[in-house]
Protein backbone atom coordinates (compact mmCIF):
# COMPACT_ATOMS: atom_id res chain seq x y z
CA UNK A 1 0.00 0.00 0.00
CA UNK A 2 1.15 3.39 -0.89
CA UNK A 3 0.18 6.14 1.49
CA UNK A 4 -0.12 9.58 1.43
CA UNK A 5 -0.86 12.58 3.13
CA UNK A 6 -2.39 15.67 1.47
CA UNK A 7 -1.88 19.50 2.52
CA UNK A 8 -4.60 22.07 1.67
CA UNK A 9 -8.21 21.03 2.37
CA UNK A 10 -9.63 23.69 0.21
CA UNK A 11 -11.79 23.83 -2.98
CA UNK A 12 -9.82 21.64 -5.11
CA UNK A 13 -8.64 19.24 -2.52
CA UNK A 14 -12.17 17.66 -2.00
CA UNK A 15 -11.59 16.27 -5.85
CA UNK A 16 -8.29 14.97 -5.54
CA UNK A 17 -9.55 13.06 -2.48
CA UNK A 18 -12.41 11.67 -4.17
CA UNK A 19 -9.83 10.64 -6.94
CA UNK A 20 -7.24 9.40 -4.58
CA UNK A 21 -10.13 7.28 -3.34
CA UNK A 22 -10.28 5.08 -6.35
CA UNK A 23 -6.67 4.18 -7.18
CA UNK A 24 -6.03 1.17 -6.21
CA UNK A 25 -2.95 0.45 -3.61
CA UNK A 26 -3.10 4.30 -2.68
CA UNK A 27 -4.39 5.74 0.75
CA UNK A 28 -4.44 8.95 2.18
CA UNK A 29 -3.36 8.54 5.78
CA UNK A 30 -2.72 12.24 6.82
CA UNK A 31 -4.51 15.76 6.45
CA UNK A 32 -3.27 18.91 7.31
CA UNK A 33 -4.78 22.31 6.89
CA UNK A 34 -4.34 25.41 8.74
CA UNK A 35 -7.86 25.91 9.12
CA UNK A 36 -9.22 23.64 11.79
CA UNK A 37 -12.52 23.94 10.45
CA UNK A 38 -11.95 22.88 6.94
CA UNK A 39 -9.15 20.62 8.48
CA UNK A 40 -12.08 18.25 10.44
CA UNK A 41 -15.01 18.98 7.75
CA UNK A 42 -12.35 17.00 5.14
CA UNK A 43 -11.19 14.57 7.65
CA UNK A 44 -14.78 13.53 8.51
CA UNK A 45 -16.09 13.65 5.16
CA UNK A 46 -13.33 11.35 3.85
CA UNK A 47 -13.19 9.46 6.89
CA UNK A 48 -8.78 10.06 7.85
CA UNK A 49 -8.27 10.11 11.09
CA UNK A 50 -5.15 11.37 11.36
CA UNK A 51 -5.18 15.36 11.16
CA UNK A 52 -2.37 18.52 11.37
CA UNK A 53 -3.24 22.02 11.40
CA UNK A 54 1.06 22.09 11.21
CA UNK A 55 2.27 20.90 8.04
CA UNK A 56 6.06 20.69 9.63
CA UNK A 57 5.00 18.75 12.75
CA UNK A 58 3.45 16.07 10.11
CA UNK A 59 5.73 16.05 8.07
CA UNK A 60 8.47 15.55 10.86
CA UNK A 61 6.38 12.71 12.60
CA UNK A 62 6.21 11.20 9.13
CA UNK A 63 4.14 7.34 8.42
CA UNK A 64 3.64 7.90 4.97
CA UNK A 65 5.56 7.79 1.32
CA UNK A 66 4.33 10.93 -0.71
CA UNK A 67 3.01 14.08 -0.24
CA UNK A 68 0.26 15.61 -2.14
CA UNK A 69 0.18 19.70 -1.87
CA UNK A 70 -3.17 21.42 -2.80
CA UNK A 71 -2.34 24.63 -1.16
CA UNK A 72 -2.55 27.63 -3.39
CA UNK A 73 0.85 28.92 -4.65
CA UNK A 74 2.55 31.30 -2.11
CA UNK A 75 2.96 28.00 0.40
CA UNK A 76 4.43 25.75 -2.41
CA UNK A 77 8.39 26.16 -2.07
CA UNK A 78 8.14 25.64 1.71
CA UNK A 79 6.18 23.08 1.91
CA UNK A 80 7.68 21.26 -0.86
CA UNK A 81 11.08 21.39 0.35
CA UNK A 82 9.75 20.13 3.75
CA UNK A 83 8.41 17.43 1.85
CA UNK A 84 11.45 16.60 0.65
CA UNK A 85 13.22 16.90 3.69
CA UNK A 86 10.90 14.11 4.85
CA UNK A 87 12.27 11.91 2.26
CA UNK A 88 8.28 11.87 0.24
CA UNK A 89 7.68 11.99 -3.06
CA UNK A 90 5.64 15.13 -3.99
CA UNK A 91 2.57 15.90 -6.35
CA UNK A 92 2.47 20.09 -6.01
CA UNK A 93 -0.38 21.90 -7.62
CA UNK A 94 0.11 24.37 -10.33
CA UNK A 95 1.00 27.12 -10.60
CA UNK A 96 3.89 25.71 -9.33
CA UNK A 97 5.54 28.33 -8.02
CA UNK A 98 5.23 32.50 -8.21
CA UNK A 99 9.03 32.81 -9.32
CA UNK A 100 11.20 30.64 -11.79
CA UNK A 101 13.86 30.92 -9.22
CA UNK A 102 10.96 29.28 -6.49
CA UNK A 103 10.24 26.38 -9.40
CA UNK A 104 14.29 25.50 -9.42
CA UNK A 105 14.97 25.48 -6.00
CA UNK A 106 11.86 22.96 -5.46
CA UNK A 107 13.01 21.24 -8.42
CA UNK A 108 16.56 20.70 -6.96
CA UNK A 109 15.55 20.07 -3.82
CA UNK A 110 13.60 16.55 -4.80
CA UNK A 111 16.32 15.32 -7.03
CA UNK A 112 18.59 15.78 -3.81
CA UNK A 113 16.44 13.89 -1.92
CA UNK A 114 15.83 11.25 -4.99
CA UNK A 115 12.38 11.62 -4.74
CA UNK A 116 9.53 12.15 -7.70
CA UNK A 117 8.12 15.76 -8.42
CA UNK A 118 4.96 15.68 -10.32
CA UNK A 119 2.87 19.04 -10.77
CA UNK A 120 -0.59 18.46 -10.92
CA UNK A 121 -0.73 19.86 -14.18
CA UNK A 122 -3.83 18.54 -15.58
CA UNK A 123 -5.48 20.18 -18.33
CA UNK A 124 -3.24 18.02 -20.87
CA UNK A 125 -4.41 14.94 -19.02
CA UNK A 126 -8.23 15.65 -19.86
CA UNK A 127 -9.32 12.47 -21.95
CA UNK A 128 -10.81 14.69 -24.97
CA UNK A 129 -7.09 16.30 -25.06
CA UNK A 130 -5.33 13.19 -24.92
CA UNK A 131 -7.38 11.59 -27.57
CA UNK A 132 -6.67 14.48 -29.80
CA UNK A 133 -2.62 14.18 -28.84
CA UNK A 134 -2.97 10.74 -29.45
CA UNK A 135 -4.25 11.51 -33.18
CA UNK A 136 -1.05 13.97 -33.62
CA UNK A 137 1.57 11.89 -32.22
CA UNK A 138 0.21 9.09 -34.46
CA UNK A 139 0.65 10.98 -37.20
CA UNK A 140 -2.77 11.56 -38.24
CA UNK A 141 -2.13 15.20 -39.52
CA UNK A 142 1.18 14.61 -40.52
CA UNK A 143 3.69 17.41 -39.41
CA UNK A 144 1.69 20.07 -37.11
CA UNK A 145 2.61 23.62 -38.86
CA UNK A 146 -0.57 25.47 -36.26
CA UNK A 147 -1.83 25.54 -33.45
CA UNK A 148 -4.72 27.52 -31.77
CA UNK A 149 -5.76 26.62 -28.15
CA UNK A 150 -8.52 28.82 -26.99
CA UNK A 151 -10.49 29.10 -23.46
CA UNK A 152 -13.19 31.32 -23.56
CA UNK A 153 -16.03 31.90 -20.77
CA UNK A 154 -18.34 33.95 -18.90
CA UNK A 155 -18.12 31.46 -15.78
CA UNK A 156 -17.85 32.94 -12.61
CA UNK A 157 -14.55 31.49 -11.02
CA UNK A 158 -14.47 33.81 -8.51
CA UNK A 159 -17.30 32.21 -6.58
CA UNK A 160 -15.18 29.32 -5.66
CA UNK A 161 -11.79 31.08 -5.85
CA UNK A 162 -12.42 34.01 -4.44
CA UNK A 163 -8.70 35.02 -3.98
CA UNK A 164 -8.44 34.79 -7.98
CA UNK A 165 -9.98 38.27 -7.60
CA UNK A 166 -7.69 39.57 -5.55
CA UNK A 167 -4.20 39.18 -7.23
CA UNK A 168 -3.03 41.75 -9.69
CA UNK A 169 -2.03 38.50 -11.89
CA UNK A 170 -5.15 36.47 -12.83
CA UNK A 171 -5.82 34.62 -16.37
CA UNK A 172 -2.59 33.89 -17.27
CA UNK A 173 -1.06 32.34 -14.11
CA UNK A 174 -4.63 30.69 -13.04
CA UNK A 175 -6.09 29.36 -16.38
CA UNK A 176 -3.25 30.45 -19.15
CA UNK A 177 -1.08 28.46 -17.44
CA UNK A 178 -2.98 25.25 -18.30
CA UNK A 179 -3.53 26.26 -21.86
CA UNK A 180 0.01 26.91 -22.38
CA UNK A 181 0.87 23.71 -21.05
CA UNK A 182 -1.50 21.95 -23.74
CA UNK A 183 0.69 23.96 -26.24
CA UNK A 184 3.64 22.76 -25.60
CA UNK A 185 2.20 19.44 -25.04
CA UNK A 186 1.26 19.72 -29.06
CA UNK A 187 4.19 21.43 -30.60
CA UNK A 188 7.15 21.98 -28.15
CA UNK A 189 8.86 24.21 -26.45
CA UNK A 190 8.47 27.72 -27.42
CA UNK A 191 11.27 29.99 -27.84
CA UNK A 192 9.55 33.18 -28.44
CA UNK A 193 6.28 34.62 -26.84
CA UNK A 194 4.40 37.62 -27.45
CA UNK A 195 0.77 38.61 -25.69
CA UNK A 196 -1.59 41.56 -24.94
CA UNK A 197 -3.46 41.71 -21.58
CA UNK A 198 -7.05 43.00 -20.69
CA UNK A 199 -9.16 43.62 -17.37
CA UNK A 200 -13.00 43.47 -18.40
CA UNK A 201 -14.41 42.88 -15.19
CA UNK A 202 -13.78 45.85 -12.87
CA UNK A 203 -14.35 44.52 -9.84
CA UNK A 204 -10.81 42.58 -9.88
CA UNK A 205 -7.30 43.08 -9.68
CA UNK A 206 -5.71 41.27 -12.80
CA UNK A 207 -6.14 40.57 -16.04
CA UNK A 208 -9.27 38.65 -17.49
CA UNK A 209 -8.00 38.13 -20.96
CA UNK A 210 -5.24 37.34 -22.60
CA UNK A 211 -3.97 36.50 -26.28
CA UNK A 212 -0.31 35.21 -26.62
CA UNK A 213 1.23 34.16 -30.36
CA UNK A 214 3.87 31.58 -29.50
CA UNK A 215 7.15 30.60 -32.11
CA UNK A 216 7.78 26.69 -31.20
CA UNK A 217 11.24 25.61 -31.58
CA UNK A 218 10.37 23.13 -34.06
CA UNK A 219 8.87 25.92 -36.29
CA UNK A 220 5.01 25.54 -35.26
CA UNK A 221 3.28 29.09 -34.61
CA UNK A 222 0.38 28.82 -31.96
CA UNK A 223 -2.44 30.91 -30.34
CA UNK A 224 -3.14 30.34 -26.94
CA UNK A 225 -5.86 32.89 -26.32
CA UNK A 226 -8.11 32.96 -22.66
CA UNK A 227 -10.86 35.02 -21.68
CA UNK A 228 -12.93 34.82 -18.55
CA UNK A 229 -15.20 37.98 -19.48
CA UNK A 230 -16.94 36.38 -23.16
CA UNK A 231 -20.71 35.43 -22.18
CA UNK A 232 -21.16 32.70 -24.82
CA UNK A 233 -24.31 31.45 -25.47
CA UNK A 234 -24.63 28.52 -24.77
CA UNK A 235 -21.31 28.85 -22.17
CA UNK A 236 -18.40 26.51 -22.79
CA UNK A 237 -17.35 26.13 -19.56
CA UNK A 238 -14.21 24.49 -18.78
CA UNK A 239 -13.64 23.41 -22.13
CA UNK A 240 -9.98 24.40 -23.89
CA UNK A 241 -11.23 24.02 -27.44
CA UNK A 242 -7.96 23.00 -30.25
CA UNK A 243 -7.35 23.86 -33.96
CA UNK A 244 -4.22 22.10 -35.50
CA UNK A 245 -2.55 22.26 -38.80
CA UNK A 246 -0.42 19.62 -39.99
CA UNK A 247 0.96 18.79 -43.34
CA UNK A 248 -1.19 16.02 -44.27
CA UNK A 249 -4.86 17.17 -42.69
CA UNK A 250 -6.31 19.40 -39.66
CA UNK A 251 -7.46 18.68 -36.31
CA UNK A 252 -10.33 20.72 -34.35
CA UNK A 253 -11.55 19.54 -30.50
CA UNK A 254 -15.13 21.38 -30.74
CA UNK A 255 -17.54 22.44 -28.35
CA UNK A 256 -18.98 18.91 -27.04
CA UNK A 257 -16.13 17.41 -27.09
CA UNK A 258 -16.75 16.93 -30.78
CA UNK A 259 -12.95 15.27 -32.18
CA UNK A 260 -12.72 16.38 -36.11
CA UNK A 261 -9.56 14.16 -37.73
CA UNK A 262 -9.57 15.14 -41.05
CA UNK A 263 -13.57 15.45 -41.87
CA UNK A 264 -14.36 12.28 -39.32
CA UNK A 265 -16.04 13.31 -36.58
CA UNK A 266 -15.39 11.31 -33.29
CA UNK A 267 -17.30 12.23 -29.80
CA UNK A 268 -14.67 12.04 -27.01
CA UNK A 269 -16.76 13.30 -23.95
CA UNK A 270 -15.54 12.63 -21.22
CA UNK A 271 -16.84 10.18 -18.55
CA UNK A 272 -19.14 11.04 -15.50
CA UNK A 273 -17.13 9.82 -12.65
CA UNK A 274 -19.94 9.19 -9.43
CA UNK A 275 -18.06 11.91 -7.50
CA UNK A 276 -18.09 13.96 -10.51
CA UNK A 277 -20.69 17.01 -11.25
CA UNK A 278 -21.11 18.23 -15.30
CA UNK A 279 -19.96 20.21 -16.37
CA UNK A 280 -16.55 20.20 -14.19
CA UNK A 281 -16.25 16.34 -15.22
CA UNK A 282 -13.87 17.08 -17.52
CA UNK A 283 -11.55 18.45 -15.09
CA UNK A 284 -12.73 15.94 -12.34
CA UNK A 285 -11.31 12.49 -14.70
CA UNK A 286 -8.49 14.76 -15.65
CA UNK A 287 -7.67 14.82 -11.81
CA UNK A 288 -8.21 10.80 -11.45
CA UNK A 289 -6.20 10.57 -14.36
CA UNK A 290 -3.35 12.15 -13.21
CA UNK A 291 -2.76 11.20 -9.95
CA UNK A 292 -2.88 7.59 -11.64
CA UNK A 293 -0.10 8.73 -13.80
CA UNK A 294 1.60 9.66 -10.38
CA UNK A 295 1.53 6.74 -8.84
CA UNK A 296 2.40 4.67 -11.51
CA UNK A 297 5.99 6.67 -11.83
CA UNK A 298 6.42 6.25 -8.78
CA UNK A 299 5.92 2.84 -8.42
CA UNK A 300 8.14 2.43 -11.93
CA UNK A 301 10.69 5.32 -10.63
CA UNK A 302 9.72 7.02 -13.97
CA UNK A 303 10.07 10.86 -14.72
CA UNK A 304 6.62 11.85 -14.59
CA UNK A 305 5.32 13.73 -17.92
CA UNK A 306 4.28 17.17 -16.22
CA UNK A 307 7.01 16.50 -13.78
CA UNK A 308 8.36 19.69 -11.88
CA UNK A 309 11.57 19.59 -14.31
CA UNK A 310 8.96 19.88 -17.43
CA UNK A 311 6.95 22.54 -15.78
CA UNK A 312 9.83 24.87 -15.59
CA UNK A 313 9.33 25.39 -19.32
CA UNK A 314 5.18 26.21 -18.82
CA UNK A 315 6.20 28.59 -16.10
CA UNK A 316 8.77 29.97 -18.21
CA UNK A 317 6.11 31.07 -20.79
CA UNK A 318 4.27 32.32 -18.16
CA UNK A 319 6.28 34.95 -16.92
CA UNK A 320 7.68 35.48 -20.71
CA UNK A 321 4.30 36.89 -21.40
CA UNK A 322 3.13 38.84 -18.69
CA UNK A 323 6.69 40.71 -19.53
CA UNK A 324 5.56 40.44 -23.01
CA UNK A 325 2.26 42.08 -22.29
CA UNK A 326 3.82 44.94 -19.77
CA UNK A 327 6.66 45.74 -22.47
CA UNK A 328 4.72 45.62 -25.32
CA UNK A 329 7.07 43.55 -26.98
CA UNK A 330 7.88 39.98 -28.03
CA UNK A 331 9.81 37.94 -25.45
CA UNK A 332 12.61 34.89 -26.22
CA UNK A 333 12.71 32.22 -23.66
CA UNK A 334 16.22 32.07 -23.71
CA UNK A 335 16.57 35.50 -22.39
CA UNK A 336 14.52 34.83 -19.16
N1 LIG B 1 -5.67 21.98 -11.51
C1 LIG B 1 -6.88 22.53 -11.49
O1 LIG B 1 -7.72 22.25 -12.33
C2 LIG B 1 -7.21 23.48 -10.37
C3 LIG B 1 -8.48 23.99 -10.16
C4 LIG B 1 -8.70 24.83 -9.06
C5 LIG B 1 -7.65 25.19 -8.24
N2 LIG B 1 -6.39 24.70 -8.53
C6 LIG B 1 -5.22 25.08 -7.73
O2 LIG B 1 -5.30 24.44 -6.46
C7 LIG B 1 -4.64 25.24 -5.49
C8 LIG B 1 -5.58 25.40 -4.32
O3 LIG B 1 -6.70 26.12 -4.76
P1 LIG B 1 -8.06 26.15 -3.94
O4 LIG B 1 -9.01 26.94 -4.76
O5 LIG B 1 -8.42 24.80 -3.49
O6 LIG B 1 -7.59 27.06 -2.68
P2 LIG B 1 -8.29 27.20 -1.26
O7 LIG B 1 -7.88 28.53 -0.75
O8 LIG B 1 -9.76 26.88 -1.36
O9 LIG B 1 -7.62 26.03 -0.41
C9 LIG B 1 -6.29 26.07 0.01
C10 LIG B 1 -6.23 25.52 1.43
O10 LIG B 1 -4.86 25.40 1.81
C11 LIG B 1 -4.73 25.79 3.17
N3 LIG B 1 -3.32 26.20 3.37
C12 LIG B 1 -2.65 27.20 2.75
N4 LIG B 1 -1.36 27.23 3.15
C13 LIG B 1 -1.21 26.22 4.04
C14 LIG B 1 -0.13 25.73 4.80
N5 LIG B 1 1.09 26.30 4.71
N6 LIG B 1 -0.32 24.68 5.62
C15 LIG B 1 -1.54 24.11 5.71
N7 LIG B 1 -2.62 24.52 5.01
C16 LIG B 1 -2.46 25.57 4.19
C17 LIG B 1 -5.74 26.91 3.36
O11 LIG B 1 -6.11 27.05 4.72
C18 LIG B 1 -6.91 26.40 2.48
O12 LIG B 1 -7.86 25.65 3.20
C19 LIG B 1 -4.30 26.58 -6.18
O13 LIG B 1 -2.91 26.62 -6.46
C20 LIG B 1 -5.14 26.56 -7.45
O14 LIG B 1 -4.50 27.22 -8.55
C21 LIG B 1 -6.17 23.86 -9.54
Amino acid sequence: MMKGALIGCGFFAQNQLHAWRNIDGVEIVALCDRDAGRLSDTAAAFGILRTDTDAEAMLAAGGFDFVDIATTVGSHRALVEAAARAGCHVICQKPFAPTLADARAMVAACNAAGKTLMVHENFRWQSPIQAALAAVRAGEIGVPFFGRFSFRSGHDVFAGQPYLAEDKRFIIADLGIHVLDIARAFLGDAERITATTRRINPRIRGEDVATMLLSHAGGATSVVDCSYATRRVPETFPQTLLEIDGTTGTLRLDVGYALHVKGVVRDVSPPVLPWAQVPWHTIHESVAIIQQHFVDCVRAGAEPQTSGRDNLATLALVEAAYLSAAEGRSVALADL
